[in-house]
Formats: structure tokens, sequence, C-alpha cells
């Protein structure tokens, strides 16, 4: 390990949309999940952080967008730190600073983007030199979805058996696929029950065992359409798996219910372009905004016509990107 000098250290990273869904954990405090999935990181959305141990603070200080934060948000980002510090044996805090070029409440999941930014700078700002597998377990630790944000272009996040091999690598770089993600969102509020509330509730439902049984199949059938661009399978079991995630949430106990009505017309338009011949399918994650999934060619006709559907307040164009890196 190269002894730390304490100089800031800045990482950026990208959200990422799954394809094949992570719900529920089998070990919530070490982020082991119940399933493997895949996912696409999303270029043009990042997370921009620097971290600079400082051995003068009396504790972690966390600024998102130049704002000060307090409470659960800098709880979490001192937890996860306490992680770094521990395989680096420090004990000194750090000033956490971090930019989204999304803004906050727009519907975009960031833990991914954040985590997995805040992993390789705080790793790296502390001397840590660590692969990418293990800089993948530990941005699980503060997401799990934040594992996928590491590698780089198409990603899957093998569940594995323990800590030591629960963590993410690409299968297709981010040139592989010419697909676009089209965010619409339809509502910016934040959501009652967020995604680490709504993995603690998977196993109530009974809908959770049935879809994990067939997940294999699912992921097997994923990776193939992804790797033979084959649109039409990819369609196909994106949509199952979504709407599977969401049969869960919808029957856990208290139940979880993420769509609004202007959701629905979104899923429902986009099968009928489908139907028309339209390469487009969707995924929706713990949320009402639609992840609507299109071969570029495509992208620029689906974008106006999903702009004129009533509800859509915005639209956010994503293609594959890369994992996460030092900047
Ligand atoms: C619906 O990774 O946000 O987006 O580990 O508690 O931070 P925590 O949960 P998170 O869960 C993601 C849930 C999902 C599906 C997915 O991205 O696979």
């Amino acid at each position: 390990m190269k002894s730390p000098d304490f100089r800031p250290v800045s990482a950026v990273a990208h959200p990422n949309i799954a394809f094949i869904k992570y719900w529920g954990n089998r070990d919530e405090q070490l982020r082991l999940p119940c399933n493997s999935s895949l996912s696409m990181n999303l270029s043009g959305l990042e997370t921009r952080t620097t971290v600079r141990f400082d051995p003068d603070l009396q504790e972690d200080a966390f600024s998102l967008s130049g704002s000060q934060i307090s409470g659960p948000a800098l709880n979490r980002v001192a937890q996860f730190l306490d992680h770094v510090r521990s395989f680096a044996n420090s004990d000194i805090y750090a000033q956490v600073e971090s930019e989204n070029n999304f803004p906050a409440g727009a519907g975009i999941a960031s833990s991914a983007s954040a985590f997995a930014a805040l992993a390789m700078a705080a790793s790296h700002a502390l001397g840590l030199n660590l692969n990418e597998a293990q800089l993948s377990r530990l941005a699980r630790r503060g997401s799990g979805s934040a594992s996928r944000s590491i590698p780089d272009g198409f990603v899957e996040w093998q569940a594995g058996s323990s800590d030591a091999d629960s963590y993410a690598r690409s299968i297709a770089p981010a040139n592989h696929w010419d697909l676009v993600d089209l965010i619409c969102v339809v509502d910016t509020g934040h959501k009652k029950v967020g995604s680490t509330g709504g993995h603690a509730l998977a196993a109530s439902s009974p809908i959770q065992a049935l879809r994990l049984a067939h997940l294999q199949e699912r992921l097997d059938l994923c990776r193939k359409s992804i790797l033979e661009k084959d649109f039409d399978s990819f369609a196909q079991v994106v949509e199952e798996d979504s709407h599977l995630m969401h049969a869960v949430m919808r029957t856990s106990h208290p139940p979880l219910r993420y769509w609004l009505p202007e959701t629905e017309v979104i899923l429902w338009q986009v099968n009928e372009w489908r139907r028309q011949g339209i390469p487009v399918c969707s995924t929706v994650d713990a949320g009402p905004n639609v992840h609507v999934l299109v071969l570029d060619a495509y992208a620029a006709i689906v974008e106006a016509r999903l702009a004129a559907l009533p509800g859509v307040q915005k639209i956010f164009k994503a293609s594959p990107g890369p994992g996460a890196r030092l900047c």
C-alpha cells in the first residue's frame, strides 16, 4: 500500500440502467443481492466527486453541488468512508465534494454514480490501489447498483456467494451497441420508499420467489441478446424483468406502488410503437419515470413522440457509457 499524502483526488462515474433488476438482498449489511443483475452505464449523466482526507477534521463532511449535507445522507457517506478507512487502517476524516450534472429530484437515481465515484476517489486518496473487482465490491457496500457503475459499458453483477465474489464486470464495451436510453421524467418528487427500504420488503411478496426462480434464464437471455445485438429478444426479456420486479413491489407488505398514470401511458405507447416495427422497449426502476430503450437510428423519432405525450416533463438522453475513472 502506498502511504497517503492527503492530496485531493477526483473521480467521475455514471449512473446505470438495469435491464435485469437487482431487487432484494440476502444480506442487508453487506449488500449481497438475492440475484445477479445486468445494466448499461449512462454516458451524459455523471457524478464528479473530490475527496480530501485531512488530519485536522473532527468528522466527515459532505457537500452536494455546493450545499453542505447533514442527516441520513451524510451518515451513509460517513459509514461508507468507514469501510474505506478500515481497508487502509486509517482513522482520518474526509471532506467529500460531489456534483451531479443532472438535477436532484429529476427521478434519476444518483446513488450508483455517487458511490462508484466516491469508492474510486476515496480509495485512491488513501493510497489503496484496488483493482476493478475490488473497487466494484467496495462501491457495492455504499449502494448495490454502484457496483455496476465501476466497469465499462454493458455490465453484469454476479450475485456471488459472499462479499469476496459479489462484484460486477463488463460483458461488452460501451461502443458495442448503439442503444439509447430516453429517460422520460413524469415526476420530480421524492419517493416515499427508496430502494434501500424497498429491498428490505422484497421477501414479503409471494412473487419474489417466482421472480428469482427464472432469473438465471432471463439473465442468460439478456446477456445473449446484447452480445448478438438481437433487439427483439432484448426487448421481451427487459420488459418482462421490469414487470416482474414491479409485481413484487406491488405485492410486498406494505405494497410499493411507484407508477403514475403517466407511466402506464408511456409503457402502452412504447409497446404500440414496437408492434408497428420500431425497435423500442421500456424499463422502470423504483419510481414513476420510464427508461425508453431504442436503437440510435430511431432515437430522434421516438424522442419527438415521447415529448408529445401527456405528463412527460423532460427527457434525458443517454448512450452506453464508460466505467468510473479518476479525473
Ligand atoms: C430498482 O442500488 O439503489 O434500481 O443498494 O439500497 O442503494 P441500494 O439500492 P439500489 O437499488 C437499485 C434498484 C433498482 C434496480 C437496479 O438498479 O438493479
